[in-house]
């Protein structure tokens, strides 16, 4: 019987990874409200996911200024790094191996997590979206446009992110640079108005992008450093247009220049129909990047085993990603791997608070017995 290219090891900058299964990134609201300290919580169910070739942390702040989703950790503290250290400790004694999500929610916070002044963003543009704050969910605001004094500091925040998530003890970082936040709002056209240096042309938009990357490696060597990137099309000012695609294109192209560990990239979590990114709907995406990435590339949303090993054996991905059905399946590899029905997620405690819903999904082994 010839091995599924999923369960095949893989060398990703400088770690060895023993199959092509990644944990994506999961945001799931258990860290300590008042100092965004992981918990002892949080340590037993990543160490319960170790299996997976590589786990991608959750998307953790870089500053209180970058802090913007209720019960989410951070990375600027003491006590923020000794909190991630008992994940990581967790995770490695467990077999397996954890990167840090480096996280800044520019226009997505809301002015309840600051003392009533608006979040940051390159421009006054409301995201007409959601803000998760302590007491809920409400509308976002239009930001206030970062100072350039702001932005240096921005990036100085995120270089000490990435020392302090080598001193927590992970095995490298990741950059959050798509979806609605930070600098995915300064790379977007309609999000990024300035007149500056940061605004106006794609090279100037993706300025702080490039500045945060060569932060972080002045940190971290860059075979511990990746980026998730993607071309997303939200509702509102993230809708994607006509330059969605080739802002993205360049920021993949530079990116490639810099020897980095991977690259994260989500194929379509929304419908493209009748968007300028319909042509990368499916396995699109990857055809469509893969030859202006060198390097290693994890591929994302809507994964299957039949599907991974598809992209993996045509070289489309190097590695795939799993977001959602990691929520239920700690034994997700071995799942996979052996072909067992997947749990389904209980949706009402994906964003709880507590074990229920979090670290008491049995694997199929503890559900048998
Ligand atoms: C509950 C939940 C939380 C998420 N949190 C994050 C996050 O913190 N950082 C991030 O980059 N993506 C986050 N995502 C996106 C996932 O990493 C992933 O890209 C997405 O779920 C698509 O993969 P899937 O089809 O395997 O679920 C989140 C998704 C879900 C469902």
């Amino acid at each position: 019987m010839s091995v599924q290219p999923l369960f095949t090891p893989v060398r990703v900058g400088d770690l060895d990874l023993p199959n092509r299964i990644v944990m994506a990134p999961l945001t799931r609201m258990r860290a300590s409200s008042v100092d965004h300290v992981p918990t002892l919580l949080q340590a037993e169910y990543y160490a319960q996911r170790a299996s997976a070739g590589l786990i991608v942390a959750e998307a953790t702040a870089i500053s209180p200024d970058g802090f913007g989703w209720a019960d989410t950790p951070g990375l600027w503290s003491a006590e923020q790094v000794r909190g991630w250290r008992r994940v990581t400790e967790a995770v490695h004694a467990a077999g397996g191996r954890i990167i840090a999500q480096l996280w800044h929610t520019g226009a997505i916070a809301h002015p309840d997590m600051r003392d009533g002044e608006p979040p940051l963003s390159a421009s006054d543009v409301d995201l007409l979206h959601e803000s998760v704050t302590p007491t809920g969910r409400k509308p976002t605001v239009a930001p206030r446009p970062m100072t350039r004094e702001e932005i240096g500091q921005t990036v100085a925040d995120f270089a000490r992110a990435a020392r302090n998530a080598v001193e927590a003890g992970f095995d490298g970082v990741q950059i959050l640079a798509n979806y609605l936040y930070l600098l995915a709002q300064f790379l977007n056209r309609t999000t990024n108005r300035r007149a500056d240096e940061y605004g106006g042309e794609i090279e100037n938009r993706a300025r702080l992008l490039f500045e945060v990357v060569e932060a972080v490696l002045g940190e971290v060597d860059p075979s511990r450093v990746g980026v998730k990137i993607s071309p997303m099309h939200e509702g509102g000012p993230m809708a994607a247009h006509d330059e969605t695609l080739p802002m993205v294109e360049y920021a993949v192209r530079e990116l490639s220049g810099y020897g980095l560990s991977h690259l994260l990239l989500m194929g379509n979590n929304t419908d493209f129909t009748g968007t300028p990114l319909e042509p990368l709907m499916g396995d699109g995406m990857f055809r469509h990047f893969r030859p202006i990435f060198r390097g290693r590339l994890i591929a994302n949303v809507n994964m299957t085993a039949e599907r991974g090993n598809r992209l993996i054996a045509d070289g489309l991905a190097d590695m795939v990603a799993f977001g959602r059905p990691y929520i239920a399946n700690p034994d997700l590899v071995e799942r996979l791997a052996t072909g067992a029905p997947l749990a389904d997620v209980d949706w009402e405690t994906v964003y709880g608070s507590g074990p229920r819903g979090y670290s008491d999904y049995p694997t199929t082994r503890q559900a048998a017995a």
